[in-house]
């Protein structure tokens, strides 16, 4: 397990352990792969970011995961993989966020992209992220790092 810090210095645990925190996590992180690409999308508030958010109360985790990613890039996901989960402990509430590798079939324009401006597709990550005003803040601790890390040693990117 480890354990750092968020860019709001609130704690945050992280495990790739099968479900470490909770069997029904109520949020959702996809890590997107699409054409040896990462696909983000551009948050209206936050800036850029891996697509993500809430599991609806009719869905499980991976129903949500397969709907972010459409509803905030229009990927259609070819293949979903659990990867991890975390835990951050927030001022006024706990949440549990499963995180994903999601395989990108096909890009489709969409009507609407909710609270987001749509796809981005990145050659490359910046280095500066963390410093960088036009990343989320949810891309800016060690979750997208160690993330990112354990995918290079699993040889999934
Ligand atoms: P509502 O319940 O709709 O009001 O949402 P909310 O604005 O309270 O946000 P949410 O429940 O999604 O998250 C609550 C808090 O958890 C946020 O304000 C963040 O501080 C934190 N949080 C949510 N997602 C992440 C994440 O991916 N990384 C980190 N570090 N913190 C997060």
């Amino acid at each position: 397990m480890y354990e750092f810090k968020d860019y709001y210095r609130n704690t945050v645990q992280l495990s790739f352990e099968k479900h470490p925190f909770s069997q029904k996590p109520k949020h959702v992180w996809v890590i997107c792969r699409y054409q040896n690409q990462w696909l983000l999308t551009n948050h209206q508030d936050r800036g850029y970011e891996f697509p993500g958010g809430k599991v609806e109360p009719r869905e499980n985790a991976e129903e949500a995961a397969l709907r972010e990613v459409k509803e905030e890039t229009g990927a259609a996901v070819r293949k979903l993989t659990y990867l991890g989960q975390y835990k951050v402990l927030g001022r006024e509430k706990v949440i549990v966020k499963n995180i994903y590798f999601a395989e990108i079939d096909k890009i489709e324009k969409q009507d609407t992209y909710y609270e987001t401006k749509g796809p981005v597709l990145l050659k490359d990550l910046p280095e500066d992220i963390a410093k960088n005003r036009k990343y989320s803040f949810i891309m800016k601790d060690s979750v997208l790092t160690i993330s990112l890390d354990k995918l290079k040693k699993e040889g999934m990117v």
